[in-house]
């Protein structure tokens, strides 16, 4: 359920943490909203910057990922790397089980090539459903986007009112460039997918990712035989909180 304080808050908390560095976005939201703050990682090199941010400073901060069924065998290793890294277990969240015998039934395995409807439809079942499971309970929701990525996202700021889910949005790298998220993560040493190496930038799933060439669009590689926007439904356009009112919401 969403808080009215939360909302009223936005844009004084927004100022604060635009000033803040890494560790002090993440660590003033933990400490503001105990027990109530969860990061969805896709194991991204953004993501991995932030898992390691969070476990190195030893932040009470929820890290979950969403397995689509679908992703790279790499990505996997990947979460049993960063796991033997840290110490720590990233929480794993899979799609409800009969809903994908009946979708896959129907429909067949690939049925995201037929159009955008039916690849949405693939990416609410296998996705958009399970964050909704996993943001039970969660004031904060924290997540690896950047304003670099996409057109889509440059009007984004670090700290917003995601109105879908009643709750705040923490986005702590929105403001970083890729070099140095690269810089980040040779420096702390944190695991990242051999896959960036050969050319994919930004990974979700295997079928529905490729590399890039350089000087390609960094999400020309995602739902590649599409021409509209390559957004899977998880993050929803959002006004800016200086263009909001203060509504109520309780
Ligand atoms: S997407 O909308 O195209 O799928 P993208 O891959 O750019 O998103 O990732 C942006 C952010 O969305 C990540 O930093 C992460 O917070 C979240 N995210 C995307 N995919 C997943 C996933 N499978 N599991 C958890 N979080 C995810
Ligand atoms: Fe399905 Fe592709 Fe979306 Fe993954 S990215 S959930 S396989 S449509």
């Amino acid at each position: 359920m969403a808080h009215a304080h939360d909302l009223q808050d936005l844009d004084a908390t927004a100022s604060t943490l635009e000033a803040l560095d890494l560790p002090g976005r993440l660590r003033l939201v933990a400490e503001r909203y105990p027990g109530a703050v969860a990061f969805s990682t896709s194991l991204g090199q953004e993501d991995q910057v932030i898992t390691d941010a969070i476990w190195t400073h030893d932040l009470p901060i929820r890290i979950f990922t969403l397995d689509t069924g679908r992703l790279f065998e790499e990505t996997h290793a990947l979460i049993d790397a960063t796991r033997e890294r840290y110490g720590r277990s990233i929480e794993v969240f899979f799609p409800d089980a009969p809903e994908v015998e009946v979708f896959v039934r129907d429909r067949g395995h690939n049925s995201f090539r037929a159009s955008v409807d039916d690849r949405k439809a693939c990416c609410e079942l296998r996705k958009v459903k399970p964050l909704a499971r996993a943001l039970q309970g969660v004031r904060v929701w924290i997540t690896g986007l950047r304003r670099e990525q996409s057109a889509n996202r440059q009007g984004m700021r670090v700290l917003e009112w995601d109105e879908g889910y009643g709750l705040l949005k923490l986005n702590p790298l929105i403001d970083w460039s890729l070099d140095e998220v690269v810089a980040y993560l040779d420096e702390h040493d944190v695991p990242d997918n051999p896959l960036h190496a050969q050319g994919f930038v930004s990974i979700g799933c295997a079928p529905c990712t490729r590399a890039i060439a350089p000087g390609e669009d960094p999400r020309a590689g995602r739902w590649w035989w599409e021409s509209s926007k390559k957004e899977c439904g998880l993050h929803r356009v959002i006004a800016p909180p200086s263009a909001r009112g203060t509504q109520e919401h309780s």
